[in-house]
């Protein structure tokens, strides 16, 4: 066995295999530390590019490989098994083999594990190598045929059941796929069971497996999952296509969610939810990711992938999808308010640091490192932009092209452009630069007005990003509106397609000057830099249409507010006190958009406006001024707090749209209020509340107000016994620490009996929040840098994607002072030179020093 290097590999050199795979007959003789799996695959070379038969393979015992019954020469390094071309048969041949693996003892969490007592896969996106020898690359699609023989009472695989008896299972799946949708469960589980009928008259069994004791918590997620299969029947024409459909709760697992064929296994912070543990987040959580892994079946399981490099194909799709979906089922005002926060904070993060990529990147070391949220979320904007450049009619033409054109074949970026080329005879290959460039453009406008004509000159640009110096225009649709001064709105909602460097848009016959709304629905993921005076902003707050850019105006009032304190010492505007003011009392607005108005931007976004606007960010003044800021709001709005605070209570809980804005916020006052009243109506919520948004809502109130630590205890006495509680319990402490003790909150933390570091759930919680605790992270003794990375060190070796996902806390090290540059620095250097470094671990590091 010969040791190899991480490898780069990159997208230009993607060559077809030299097999395909028809079927595959697996047999899993389960035992915790010594599995045996029996695999016969039937391979037939590749006409197109014939060569040897590559498998590859990882931590596994082989114990006999034979070809057509017969034993072969074959070479074996740490990475793969190799059959010479010359000791290959002519035309198809079955391959046999038998491996041993250690399910108990895979802490990486990635092929075959157990997690509290159970057996589960993750293979998605090179862990089926670590199952058994295969051609582990998703153009390779096979029948997969399973056998499972557990001592556990339920045997679960991808597909239609087959048969079973006493201690064993059959699974067969008809539909071709790549080794990454591959899955399987046994466990000691309880199914909560329903049904559906499809589009055609078909009955599909639909089940929830979860360990005993969570069975209480499954009746949303089943609920969801049968809105998600209705919805992608009646808007995109799409039927399930199996007999039944199972989802598995797993309380070790390294992302959210998996869309293995017909067996979705689920973190089960993912999937479990109920009124008395949960918080309306979770409730949406869990309604979005199941829809998520539900429309997979569709963007990435009929139609995957070819190679990795086309992640954002089934991504990006299917984060769209599933936005609609949330729109659909709640307010897609909401929802896109919430979408942008998402994007802004994550992805244009991403965009501004070291780690910035391309959507469809073009060469990685560690594709685990790729599940990012320029895939996934920018990913996703991109498909919308192409939805409003060439209209709702023309985008579901394309979609079912696409569907009826790729049906079981592993495609890429360009089939699926191709599609919308051919259903609108347009050219779209700038628009399909969006997936070759990376950066977030800036985009700049400036108006003229003359006889009756308003010109709308827009200027773009991206600044460079690793790799990538010269930009070029992207090709952006922006939405605007225009108002007339006694605000009725004389044109409304257009799109505006801009493809140049600078482009002017004119419009005629205007009988008085408008106000320009620009970027309506955020139209095109860029920055907008509007020099708005406070008039036209006061103007739009009053009387634009669009829900986001009403949003949009408070929220950069609210920055420009809190900018000023930071930089000038200048307390808040009495214009923007009294536009929140006004929009507060609002009743005919939503709740969960006044929330939303009411939300301040978070310190990590102040950090990156006065980095971008050429100022260092101080962490600590950020914080005081945020805080302070809190203060003045709780003191400006004291007669209406108790008012909004006692109308908004939405009764009996329903995880549902309109009770969950009017919870939103409730608790957004709650946590000024409890400024003003010494906690009194907090402490009241927490001892009486009987959900879960309202218990944690009046605790995380009264801990941001510096107290609560009674209540924090009695939290723990009362659902100690409960997990994904116990992860709010140990998140909320640190995410709202002050400053100077956030670091040492944590650490004390780490030394809990009920910290588990092998549990990723848990290790987020804490190192989570702690990198979210934007002053806590950036405490001036540089305590949590060197906090997180004793961790970041001491998880590697056990789980190598956890750790690498952890490390982007640092990817912003660029904007700070030299003092704390040089501490993350440090640190960041210190990880590096840790002996046995993962491969996963290196890559990010390494990116993140640049
Ligand atoms: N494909 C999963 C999803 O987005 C994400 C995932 C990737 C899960 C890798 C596990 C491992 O739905
Ligand atoms: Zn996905």
């Amino acid at each position: 066995m010969t040791a190899l290097a991480p490898q780069t590999i990159f997208l230009k050199d993607y060559a077809e295999p030299h097999h395909w795979v028809d079927t595959v007959h697996l047999t899993f003789k389960l035992a915790p530390r010594a599995t045996r799996v029996m695999s016969k695959i039937v391979f037939k070379p590749n006409e197109a590019n014939t060569g040897d038969l590559i498998l590859n393979g990882e931590d596994l015992t082989l114990l006999s490989a034979r070809i057509n019954g017969a034993a072969i020469p074959h070479e074996q390094t740490d990475r793969h098994l190799i059959v010479k071309q010359a000791d290959l048969p002519d035309g198809p041949f079955t391959f046999e083999a038998e491996v041993e693996i250690s399910p108990e003892t895979n802490t990486a969490l990635e092929g075959l594990y157990m997690s509290s007592g159970m057996y589960c896969t993750q293979c998605e996106a090179e862990g089926f190598r670590k199952i058994t020898y295969y051609p582990d690359r998703p153009d390779v699609m096979g029948v997969f045929t399973v056998r499972v023989e557990s001592d556990l009472p339920v045997m679960l695989s991808n597909g239609n059941p087959q048969a079973s008896g006493e201690g064993w299972a059959e699974w067969h799946d008809p539909w071709p796929k790549p080794a990454y949708l591959f899955a399987l469960v046994s466990g000691d589980l309880l199914a909560h069971s329903g049904q559906f009928t499809t589009m055609s008259g078909k009955t599909v069994d639909l089940n929830i497996y979860v360990r005993k004791g969570d069975e209480d918590k499954c009746a949303f997620g089943l609920q969801a999952l049968i809105d998600s299969m209705r919805w992608d029947e009646q808007v995109y024409g799409r039927e399930y296509d199996l007999d039944i459909f199972n989802i598995v709760a797993v309380d070790d697992f390294n992302m959210g969610a998996m869309e293995n064929k017909g067996l979705n296994i689920f973190n089960s912070s993912c999937v479990l939810a109920s009124a008395e543990t949960s918080t309306d987040a979770t409730f949406e959580r869990v309604e979005g990711i199941i829809a998520h892994e539900y429309f997979h079946n569709w963007t990435g399981n009929r139609i995957t992938c070819r190679d990795w490099f086309q992640l954002c194909l089934k991504e990006g799709l299917t984060v769209y999808r599933d936005q609609m979906f949330s729109g659909d089922m709640r307010s897609h005002a909401v929802k896109r308010i919430e979408e942008v926060l998402q994007l802004r904070a994550r992805q244009f993060r991403e965009d501004n640091g070291p780690l910035a990529h391309n959507v469809r990147p073009e060469s990685f070391v560690e594709i685990n490192n790729f599940y990012t949220a320029t895939v996934y979320e920018k990913g996703a904007e991109i498909i919308g932009m192409l939805r409003r450049l060439i209209g709702d009619e023309a985008y579901y033409k394309g979609c079912n092209l696409y569907f009826e054109r790729h049906d079981g074949q592993a495609v890429t970026i360009e089939d699926w452009i191709k599609a919308f080329e051919d259903v609108t005879g347009r050219d779209l290959t700038h628009f399909q630069q969006w997936y070759s460039q990376a950066g977030t453009p800036r985009l700049s406008v400036t108006e003229s007005w003359a006889d009756g004509s308003l010109t709308l000159t827009f200027t773009q640009s991206t600044p460079p990003t690793p790799g990538q110096d010269d930009k070029r225009p992207q090709v952006l649709p922006i939405m605007i509106g225009l108002i007339a001064p006694d605000g009725s709105e004389v044109v409304p909602n257009t799109v505006l397609e801009m493809t140049e460097s600078t482009q002017s848009f004119t419009f005629d016959n205007l009988a008085e000057r408008p106000v320009t709304s620009i970027l309506r629905d955020f139209s095109a993921p860029v920055i907008l830099q509007r020099d708005i005076d406070a008039k036209t902003r006061a103007f739009l707050l009053a009387h634009d249409t669009d829900p986001f850019n009403v949003w949009e105006m408070g929220r950069m009032l609210a920055k420009d507010t809190l900018v000023a304190m930071i930089t000038e010492g200048t307390p808040p505007t009495t214009d923007y006190l009294d536009a929140l003011k006004t929009m507060l009392s609002d009743e005919t607005k939503d709740p969960a958009f006044r929330a939303l108005c009411l939300a301040l931007p978070s310190q990590d976004d102040i950090a990156q406006t006065l980095f971008d606007a050429g100022t260092t960010p101080d962490p600590m003044a950020i914080y005081e001024q945020r805080e302070e800021l809190r203060h003045i709001l709780a003191s400006f709005l004291q007669d209406i707090l108790p008012d909004l605070y006692d109308k908004n209570d939405a009764g009996a809980f329903k995880p549902d749209a309109e009770g969950s804005g009017k919870r939103a916020l409730r608790m957004a006052v709650l946590s000024l209020l409890t400024l003003n009243d010494q906690g009194k109506a907090a402490q009241k919520l927490f001892e009486t509340a009987d959900n879960m948004t309202e218990q944690a809502g009046a605790l995380m109130a009264l801990l941001s107000a510096g107290i609560g630590q009674e209540e924090l205890a009695s939290f723990y006495a009362q659902w100690f016994h409960d997990r994904l509680v116990m992860d709010k319990w140990f998140m909320m402490q640190i995410a709202v620490a002050a400053p100077l003790e956030a670091a040492h909150i944590a650490q004390n933390l780490t030394h809990h009996s009920d910290f588990d570091m092998k549990n990723p759930n848990r290790f987020r919680a804490v190192f989570g929040a702690l990198q979210g605790n934007h002053g806590g992270f950036h405490a001036p003794d540089g305590a949590a840098y060197k906090l997180l990375a004793d961790w970041l060190i001491k998880l590697d070796p056990l789980n190598p994607q956890t750790t690498a996902r952890m490390c982007g806390a640092f990817e912003t090290w660029k904007r700070y002072d030299a003092d704390r540059q040089s501490m993350i620095k440090d640190q960041l250097k210190r990880i590096l030179g840790t002996p046995n470094l993962s491969g996963d671990t290196t890559e990010m590091v390494t990116r993140i020093l640049g």
